[in-house]
């Protein structure tokens, strides 16, 4: 099945958009190989732990209310919990119209422009519980934003996240006076790729720049074998990718996510070798091997961020959980589906005040980097995703359980964003 949904790959954007991270990163990854200095070590018991695989699954951490919540005079309540609160039905959403931003929104995601006789999931609002949101409207985010940029560093659902915004800004309406500055960023598209390393775009009236940068893992990868055909790449767990260290100075606010690619397909695919310390670690294709793997890198990242933010005290570093799937019966390439239609089915409401991504959450604690939450608020919502909807002729028999419908959940995510910057 799966080699048949790469078969397809060709023809199959849908297929694509499943098994893009399979396949893609290859020609992208050949000009990140650029040694670069290991910038946090790793503790030799975690490395030992990770190579021989003893590392213990740690109860989940108690980490304590947190600090009562002050009255805060600016828009932003620092210690409001966003993750907690639930959907009301709102007609004034969504914020803009999946028919009109075809400026931003990919094919493949833009439900619209589908055949798809349902569109409830549009119509919520998410309210989280004692905070106060401020009015999340394109001219008011790009006024915050004025003389600032915006990076989304991460996989598809990080893009996903960056097209939502671009379409929030805008209004959804066709905007000829945004910028391309993706040559500011090396984002252009290499000859014989099938598209850039990501996109940037600047609106002049306000000088506010957003842009997105693929990176599956968030961390380092380098070629092994360079000479003759690279055949395979080191993954480098306590590395972050070559990108943000080179553009990190020219971001205030920047939102990183990973988590879909810790798989051995993926793995095995990619032909990634787990790295760290500079030394090859653990095995890729075992999944405890990946999920340890994860962890490191997770951990890595928010401690390497933390030391930046020493230099950067402006800058706002978001690390986004993972966005839940959503299969049932059967996984992307076993015939799962998920075709319910009925909006909160499940309920509407979380309660608890810890994040479910356990691992992202314990990775943030102790740093300045905060945790973009959405992973309770979004499992709510099953039926938000393209599910078999397609703009093709012919259905492709795979349902897409992973990615949303734009306008949709992805802009509760920016909402929540928008509140916290
Ligand atoms: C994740 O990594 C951190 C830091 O390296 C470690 O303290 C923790 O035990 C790890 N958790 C798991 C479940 O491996
Ligand atoms: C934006 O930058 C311009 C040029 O540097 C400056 O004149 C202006 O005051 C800045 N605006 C804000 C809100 O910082
Ligand atoms: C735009 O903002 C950047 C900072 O992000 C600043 O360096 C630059 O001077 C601004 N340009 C204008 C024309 O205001
Ligand atoms: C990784 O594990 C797989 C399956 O357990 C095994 O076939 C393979 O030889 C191992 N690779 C290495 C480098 O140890
Ligand atoms: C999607 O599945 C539903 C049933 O779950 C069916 O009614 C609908 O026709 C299917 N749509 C497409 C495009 O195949
Ligand atoms: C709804 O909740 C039940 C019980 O917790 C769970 O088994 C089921 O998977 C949930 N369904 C969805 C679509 O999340």
């Amino acid at each position: 099945m799966k080699g048949g949904c790469l078969h397809r790959l060709i023809v199959s954007k849908l297929c694509f958009g499943l098994v893009v991270l399979l396949t893609v990163p290859i020609v992208v990854l050949l000009w990140e190989g650029a040694p670069v200095l290991t910038i946090f070590s790793t503790r030799p018991e975690q490395l030992k732990a990770l190579s021989h695989g003893t590392l213990q699954q740690q109860e989940q951490e108690h980490l304590g209310p947190g600090l009562p919540g002050p009255a805060s005079t600016s828009h932003t309540h620092k210690n409001c919990n966003y993750a907690k609160g639930r959907w009301v039905a709102d007609d004034k959403r969504p914020l803009y119209s999946g028919n009109e931003c075809k400026q931003w929104l990919s094919k493949m995601w833009a439900c619209r422009m589908m055949r798809r006789a349902h569109f409830s999931y549009e119509s919520y609002r998410w309210e989280p519980q004692g905070c106060e949101m401020p009015e999340f409207s394109g001219p008011n985010f790009l006024k915050r934003m004025r003389n600032q940029t915006l990076a989304f560093v991460g996989d598809s659902l990080g893009r996903q996240q960056f097209q939502s915004m671009m379409c929030i800004a805008t209004g959804g309406k066709y905007s000829p006076e945004v910028e391309d500055v993706g040559w500011k960023y090396g984002l252009v598209k290499a000859p014989g790729a099938l598209r850039p390393d990501g996109w940037a775009y600047r609106f002049p009236e306000t000088n506010t720049t957003i842009l997105f940068y693929w990176s599956a893992t968030l961390s380092e990868l380098e070629p092994l074998n360079t000479e003759g055909a690279v055949t395979s790449y080191a993954l480098h767990l306590d590395r972050p990718v070559t990108f943000l260290k080179k553009y990190l100075n020219s971001f205030d606010v920047l939102v990183l996510n990973t988590g879909h690619h810790w798989n051995r397909g993926k793995f095995n695919g990619n032909h990634w070798e787990l790295h760290a310390d500079g030394k090859p670690v653990g095995n890729g294709s075992r999944l405890a091997d990946l999920n340890r793997a994860k962890n490191l890198t997770l951990h890595s990242i928010a401690r390497w961020m933390d030391s930046e933010l020493t230099r950067h005290p402006q800058m706002k570093v978001f690390l986004r959980t993972i966005s839940p799937r959503h299969f049932v019966n059967g996984d992307w390439n076993t015939g799962g589906t998920c075709g319910n239609i009925i909006p909160l089915s499940n309920g509407s409401e979380v309660l608890q005040d810890h994040s479910i991504d356990i691992p992202a959450e314990s990775a943030v604690k102790g740093t300045r980097v905060k945790l973009l939450d959405i992973t309770a608020i979004s499992k709510l919502r099953d039926e938000g995703h393209i599910s078999n909807s397609t703009f093709k002729k012919a259905s492709t028999g795979i349902n897409d359980c992973l990615h949303w419908c734009l306008p949709g959940i992805p802009d509760m995510w920016n909402e929540l964003l928008f509140a916290q910057i």
